[in-house]
């Protein structure tokens, strides 16, 4: 990217890919029974391979140059929809064009790395990552996460951990918080444009509180000292937009709803952001384009009257 050139970033989210065709009665035990229920009772409905299918073909002619997943690619953590979703990653970009963070559902239950995260571990992991001869067995080695794309950085946390039935919070901890903290003093005064990932939304009243992010206050307090730019988030599979206290005014928070969402309402339907980010004599300029699903024509239109549209 020239220094002086916009630079695009999509943001999608909360895919759920899901393949419950194969299952196996032993994969059913503990919390993914009741997701599998609430699978076959709700969701199965709601997201669709289809408009998936129409994300894919859109993306391809809009041709950002990053594009950002926030979390839930899979729905019960099942080593089918790991390898699912590896495929799924691969039709939307080579790993240096497509970053991913994980989500509540990728950290359903416990599972063994190997055969489920480690499928998007070169998604996931920062650009210097010194890994040694070690293959990676854990979020700890990856996140926080910095990748640069010209003068953009993209910061990755994980919120992701398993929880008990009916749970769906996230948690950063103290382990990452502090390196978050070192990463975000680091790269405040770098003259670069700051997109903080994260699945669970870190502004309050967002999500429930059976969903929320259970250590935002700490983040908050690390954006009031440090800054970012934009805050991107998954979890609440609709539209979001809040703002949180940095040092020189406030940051934008903003969530999309499932990309593979049929859409129970206008408002819940698949949408994904496009941020045109343009380097100023002094900051930034921001321009957002919103594309949103449609079910009659079974594909992505330009939504120019979206309010989000209108953001500076
Ligand atoms: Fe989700
Ligand atoms: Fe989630």
């Amino acid at each position: 990217m020239a220094s002086d050139a916009a630079f695009s970033l999509a943001h999608i989210s909360d895919p759920h890919i899901s393949c419950m065709a194969d299952i196996r009665s032993g994969e059913l035990l503990g919390k993914r029974f009741f997701g599998y229920l609430k699978w076959r009772l709700h969701r199965s409905a709601r997201h669709r391979d289809s408009v998936l299918a129409a994300l894919q073909h859109d993306l391809a002619v809009t041709k950002p140059d990053h594009i950002a997943v926030t979390g839930d690619l899979t729905h019960l953590s099942l080593p089918a929809e790991f390898r699912q979703t590896r495929q799924w990653l691969e039709s939307l970009g080579t790993p240096d064009k497509v970053t991913v963070i994980p989500g509540n559902h990728d950290t359903y239950v416990k599972t063994v790395w190997q055969q489920t995260l480690a499928h998007w571990t070169d998604y996931m992991l920062a650009d210097d990552a010194d890994i040694g001869d070690n293959p990676v067995s854990g979020f700890e080695s990856i996140f926080p996460s910095l990748r640069l794309r010209g003068r953009i950085a993209l910061i990755g946390v994980c919120t992701a951990l398993p929880t008990a039935p009916h749970l769906a919070v996230g948690t950063i901890g103290d382990r990452q918080l502090q390196k978050l903290e070192t990463l975000l003093a680091r790269t405040a005064d770098q003259d670069l444009f700051r997109v903080l990932m994260i699945h669970h939304p870190p502004a309050p009243g967002t999500v429930s509180w059976r969903k929320r992010l259970t250590d935002a206050h700490a983040l908050q307090s690390l954006l009031a000292r440090y800054g970012a730019e934009l805050v991107l988030h998954g979890h609440s599979h609709k539209t979001d937009l809040s703002k949180l206290k940095t040092p020189d005014g406030h940051v934008a928070v903003i969530g999309v709803p499932s990309a593979s969402a049929q859409g129970r309402t206008p408002q819940r339907r698949a949408r994904y952001f496009t941020y045109h980010i343009t380097p100023r004599t002094s900051g930034w300029h921001l321009r957002l384009a919103v594309r949103v699903y449609s079910p009659d024509e079974n594909r992505f239109i330009a939504e120019p009257d979206h309010p989000f549209s209108r953001l500076p």
